[in-house]
């Protein structure tokens, strides 16, 4: 099977994609101060702008949103600004860049709210193991606090002004992270919604915040630049579900119905990866599961090699493929893989944190001109 399957241009909504070789969110956690993207962040996306599609880091919709230490926001008018320097020079480079856009709900900590008070979640569930905080350090996960009915407009409203704040950042769209145990992944899980309203219970219930948002955000920036991630059978976090694949074929059914850019889906085997480097090889395969309910263009991430990526292009099982550490590793990742160069590895070491090494200092190949960004 030829190379060419993941060099044919796409249309996705309103994103024009001209190869199929997509960057997934990754978190770098170097948006310091204030969860501002500084000019190093403009220099390290622009590198990779020869992506079919950008899709940034998970960045927080609100300050109850976060829950990673320098991870950024987009909910003051400085990050705005900062991500619009991230833009400029994406576009500068003709590339194509989305938001991922996230609330982290219980994998939070205290230490994250101004005022102290416990991270929000569906129900008072504690994910297991600890929470890094601010500072870095470590520290055992709470009991969350559960979110009353009335306020979750609000988290729906958040959702919302984060993706106008996407647009006035320069943005060409949002991904909302439904995935990988942040709120919308909690809610839609019945190992961590045990609510007994209308967002708890059978999981048309549960589905129903991550709808409102995708609705309210479609109306808000259009559906066709709105974009929904989700990881069936991920357990990160401490999740689970008690039955996943008709669960999820509800949810993805009724994304299917709403004419959204894409659709994002993490194969299981992925769900260690941002925390260690082994992929699970005989988990189920969402591409495999939930393809024909879903029309609309599909990305899948977790654990594709090139061959892999080419083979479920070729199949119809994905329209894109998203490769996460080959691209933290190869800003360069399409000519390398047009061209069939080697890759550089993977340092995990200097994945989260830090400054440039490891960040914007990943060679690119011989020919390949530098970056030029003041
Ligand atoms: C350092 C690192 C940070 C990540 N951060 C995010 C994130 O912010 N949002 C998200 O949805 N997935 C995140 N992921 C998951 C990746 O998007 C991707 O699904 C995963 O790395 C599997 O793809 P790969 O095998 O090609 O690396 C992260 C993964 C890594 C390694």
């Amino acid at each position: 099977m030829s190379i060419d399957a993941l060099f044919s241009p796409a249309k996705f909504g309103a994103l024009s994609l001209p190869n199929r070789i997509v960057m997934p969110a990754l978190t770098r956690m170097r948006a310091v101060p204030d969860g501002v993207p500084q000019q190093i962040s403009a220099k390290y996306y622009a590198q990779r702008a020869s992506a079919g599609l950008i899709i940034t880091e998970a960045t927080a919709i609100s300050v109850q949103g976060h829950g990673y230490p320098q991870m950024p926001g987009i909910h003051t008018p400085e990050q705005i600004a900062g991500w619009r320097r991230v833009t400029d020079a994406v576009h500068a480079r003709d590339g194509r860049i989305v938001l991922q856009i996230v609330h982290h709900g219980r994998w939070s900590h205290s230490s994250y709210n101004p005022d102290g008070s416990l991270p929000v979640a569906p129900s008072a569930i504690a994910p297991p193991g600890s929470a890094y905080t601010p500072s870095f350090t470590q520290a055992p996960y709470e009991v969350p606090r559960a979110l009353e009915t009335n306020e979750l407009q609000l988290i729906v409203a958040s959702f919302r002004q984060a993706a106008r704040n996407a647009r006035e950042a320069g943005f060409d769209g949002v991904e909302i992270h439904g995935a990988n145990g942040f709120l919308l992944d909690q809610f839609l899980q019945d190992g961590s919604n045990h609510r007994t309203d209308a967002y708890g219970g059978t999981i048309e219930n549960r589905a129903r915040l991550l709808l409102e948002v995708v609705d309210g955000i479609a109306t808000d920036i259009g559906a066709e630049r709105t974009a929904v991630r989700l990881s069936p059978h991920g357990n990160l976090g401490g999740l689970s579900d008690s039955d996943t694949v008709p669960h999820f074929s509800y949810v993805i059914g009724e994304l299917g119905t709403r004419n959204l850019a894409y659709l994002h889906m993490i194969e299981p085997r992925a769900s260690s990866i941002g925390l260690a480097d082994d992929a699970s090889i005989d988990s189920a395969n969402n591409a495999m599961l939930f393809r024909r309910l879903f029309a609309g263009p599909l990305i899948t991430a977790g654990g594709y090699t090139t061959q892999m990526g080419v083979d479920v292009v070729t199949a119809g099982l994905a329209d894109a493929v998203a490769f996460g550490r080959m691209f933290i590793a190869n800003p360069d990742l399409p000519e390398r893989i047009r061209t069939g160069a080697g890759l550089n590895a993977f340092d995990r070491s200097t994945a989260y944190g830090g400054g440039a090494h490891g960040y914007t200092d990943y060679p690119t190949l011989p020919l390949d001109r530098e970056v030029a960004i003041a």
